[in-house]
């Protein structure tokens, strides 16, 4: 599935546009976030509908009460399978792709050993648009319609996932990944140029269309104080943009953060002393909080993205989903660091990992996460992430059903959370019968 395949509205045709499609299927519609509301904040349709008309969800509910309001609207009838939001994969390094699922090591020698490499190709605009689409087309397959991507270095890598993005049609976050020391030659920058691109670069892609730029400083070890300063120098120029970087992943990465930074109280303090700790700011992994850092992000309602395959597959560690009590936390595949493209794994890991805290997280709580968590975590609750009239029309159908082991263990459900946990536990793209982006169908089938 290529841009050309992206089925975009076609600006040729207004009335394209213009025509209402009704989607019928099981809908599963949440108002808020069920840790806090229970699951009176799920509402689910047996036989449902979600109205689109140019992009936009119009109307949810019954699917005949629908049916018989807009008789001219075009149906496509997904039968039992079950309409959800887009997945919105909160963090993700579209270009690890071709280095996913690297064997043995933790985090500083896989960055070193199969990161560093790989990002070096990126300098060249036709790889990382070869690259761009193949992620795209990867991350359709299984039911995502909005990530946020870090890329590499070059201004390059940046105009080519926004590039394909755009193409498609796709509400996407990106920005170029800033490093001047810590990294090989060829994959630095300075703090100066590190401020000029991505100030370029934000003046050129923030707010075009549905794309926003997101300020990146990889993590503090690969940044010298200077960089982080200009970067946040570049975000207080531009408080309405996020910024998202890595924190408390690993041990010894929190050691040797401590030993470059011997004044910082901790590691969200080598971000703070630099501007680069705010509202906006989305702190990836946070799996190593001490008590000081976890206050400081409350105070200044700073979100998380929890990243449960890659912090099980490069070893890192157990994320706290507790710290969603007080705090607005997304979901997130970490590609390459982590081990998947599908946020339906995702939720299985995240499962897991609660599991092994003790904490077995509901299935609404996971689907949550995988839509709405995140998109609040990185700003966009106004914008995607729920099915409610006004919200874009990016969307996931799930087959309940996809492989026979599924089958078999959902014919025995008694409710749609019994129903859809085998697919988040087992599920992968096979699962995912349709995805729209902005009310447009976009997976081969
Ligand atoms: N910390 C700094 N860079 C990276 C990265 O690319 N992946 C992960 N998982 N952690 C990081
Ligand atoms: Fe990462």
């Amino acid at each position: 599935m290529g841009a050309e395949q992206g089925l975009s509205p076609d600006p040729e045709k207004p009335e394209a546009t213009l025509a209402e499609r009704l989607i019928l299927g099981q809908v599963l519609a949440f108002e808020g976030d069920p840790r806090a509301l229970g699951l009176a904040a799920a509402r689910h349709e047996a036989r449902g509908g979600v109205l689109v008309r140019d992009g936009l969800i119009r109307a949810v509910g019954d699917g005949a009460a629908l049916r018989a309001a807009h008789p001219e609207a075009r149906i496509t009838d997904h039968g039992d399978a079950l309409i959800l939001p887009g997945f919105i994969d909160a963090h993700a390094h579209y270009p690890q792709t071709a280095i996913i699922a690297s064997w043995g090591k933790r985090l500083i020698d896989w960055l070193n050993t199969y990161t560093f490499p790989e990002e070096a190709r990126f300098g060249d605009t036709t790889y990382a648009t070869d690259i761009a689409d193949r992620y795209l087309d990867l991350v359709t397959a299984n039911g995502t319609t909005t990530v946020a991507s870090y890329c590499t270095i070059h201004p390059a890598s940046v105009d080519a996932i926004f590039t394909a993005a755009q193409a498609r049609g796709m509400r996407f976050l990106a920005g170029k990944t800033c490093m001047d020391r810590n990294a090989p030659g060829n994959l630095r920058d300075t703090a100066q140029s590190a401020f000029d691109d991505s100030s370029a670069l934000l003046k050129n892609w923030h707010g075009r269309g549905r794309l926003g730029y997101i300020i990146t400083p990889r993590f503090s070890p690969t940044s010298s104080p200077e960089q982080l300063s200009a970067l946040g120098a570049l975000w207080a120029d531009h408080p309405d943009c996020l910024m998202q970087t890595h924190l408390s992943e690993q041990v010894d990465e929190i050691a040797w953060v401590r030993s470059l930074y011997p004044d910082a109280r901790d590691y969200l303090d080598t971000y703070e002393a630099h501007g680069l700790l705010g509202e906006k700011g989305v702190y990836g992994h946070a799996i190593h909080l001490e008590p000081r850092e976890i206050a400081r992000l409350q105070e200044v309602g700073a979100a998380l993205v929890h990243c449960p395959t890659s912090n099980t597959f490069i070893g890192s560690g157990l994320f706290d989903m507790g710290l969603a009590d007080t705090m607005p936390v997304g979901l997130a595949t970490d590609t390459g660091g982590g081990s998947s493209f599908s946020m339906l794994r995702t939720m299985a890991a995240a499962y897991e990992v609660g599991q092994l805290r003790g904490e077995a997280l509901h299935p609404a709580e996971l689907l949550w996460r995988a839509t709405g968590g995140s998109a609040a975590a990185l700003h966009l609750q106004d914008k995607i992430g729920r099915l409610a009239p006004g919200i874009e029309a990016d969307l996931c159908v799930l087959d309940l059903a996809s492989t026979p082991a599924i089958a078999q263990r959902q014919a025995r459900a008694k409710t749609i959370w019994e129903a859809v946990f085998p697919t988040i536990m087992m599920g992968d793209d096979r699962a995912i019968a349709q995805t729209y982006i902005a009310g447009e169908p976009v997976k081969a089938v």
